[in-house]
């Protein structure tokens, strides 16, 4: 039987300079999706997914990620006084049991790779999750849920994907795959970035893994690689010579909040598929076009 993942690691130390000023002040995954900040939706699917610990790679003036996620007296005390007991409820969804997140600063963005390995004493010698909150799906089940699914029947590593608006493959992360049969395919390769015309497949990675722990001897002598910055797709092409991987084609759409025109998207796509808000977010938006 594969090992369960319990533990996932979210890196949120990038500088987010695609959604200034909007994230000068704010950690960009605490900009808010409706009512709730991005990280909210991820904790969540993260926690469909069974897991049982998060390790969030942070950068300086971060702190506020932490302090969302703590129990906030005042403000609980004032509700309940008030009887405001369905706020109280929707404030309280969001915490952690205490002891099921760390914090960990990452000290420098030298690039998603490094920011993995800055996990490895917390996540020790077990396999684990790798969820980019910048990018926000919509599915059902949750998307971490399908990944883990497809890792109980593969084991190994698992790379969601999918497939890339037409002509922009160039833009991601690729995946080359052995054979196309359905959605679950044994990986051969991944490239960063490919020169137009040379992709290996329409598929981009799309920002949920499941990988083992030996990725974190790999990352630990890894030379910089594009944009002068250590880079997890080349840390995953160096484990693939051991490990098999497996791509998964999730059922979902991904909105890219790292974007201000994504996270519009995934304000209007949320609101709209609310059952409380739904009606009223429609009639607002119609009336705005
Ligand atoms: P991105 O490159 O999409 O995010 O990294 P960024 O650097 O924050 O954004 P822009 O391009 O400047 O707008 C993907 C994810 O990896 C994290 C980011 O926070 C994001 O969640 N990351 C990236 C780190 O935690 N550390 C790094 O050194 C680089």
């Amino acid at each position: 039987m594969n090992r369960q993942v319990k533990k996932a690691v979210l890196p949120v130390a990038g500088l987010g300079t695609r959604v200034l000023p909007a994230g000068k002040t704010t950690p960009k995954n605490l900009l808010n999706v409706v009512d709730r900040p991005i990280l909210s939706y991820i904790v969540e699917e993260a926690r469909a997914a069974g897991i049982e610990h998060l390790v969030f790679i942070v950068g300086r003036g971060q702190a506020a990620i932490e302090d969302y996620f703590d129990a906030i007296p005042e403000i609980e005390q004032a509700l309940a006084a008030k009887g405001k007991i369905d706020i109280l409820e929707d404030l309280r969804r969001d915490l952690p049991e205490p002891g099921q997140m760390s914090f960990i600063r990452q000290m420098a963005p030298l690039g998603l790779g490094h920011a993995v390995w800055c996990a490895r004493h917390v996540v020790g010698d077990e396999p684990f999750a790798v969820m980019l909150p910048d990018m926000l799906m919509q599915a059902d089940p949750p998307a971490l849920v399908q990944a883990v699914e497809a890792y109980e029947k593969t084991g190994g590593n698992v790379v969601v994907v999918e497939p890339a608006p037409e002509g922009e493959a160039h833009k991601y992360g690729i995946v080359a795959l052995e054979g196309r049969d359905g959605r679950l395919n044994r990986m051969v390769g991944m490239v960063e970035k490919p020169p137009p015309g040379t992709e290996p497949s329409n598929l981009f990675i799309s920002g949920r893994y499941i990988l083992q722990p030996e990725i974190f001897r790999i990352l630990e002598t890894q030379e910089r690689g594009a944009g002068g910055e250590i880079q997890l797709t080349d840390g995953m092409v160096n484990l693939m010579k051991t490990q098999p991987f497996h791509a998964l084609e999730y059922e979902g759409t991904t909105y890219d909040c790292g974007d201000k025109i994504g996270l519009l998207r995934a304000n209007v796509a949320f609101a709209l598929a609310r059952p409380d808000l739904g009606d009223a977010a429609r009639k607002a938006i119609g009336e705005l076009l």
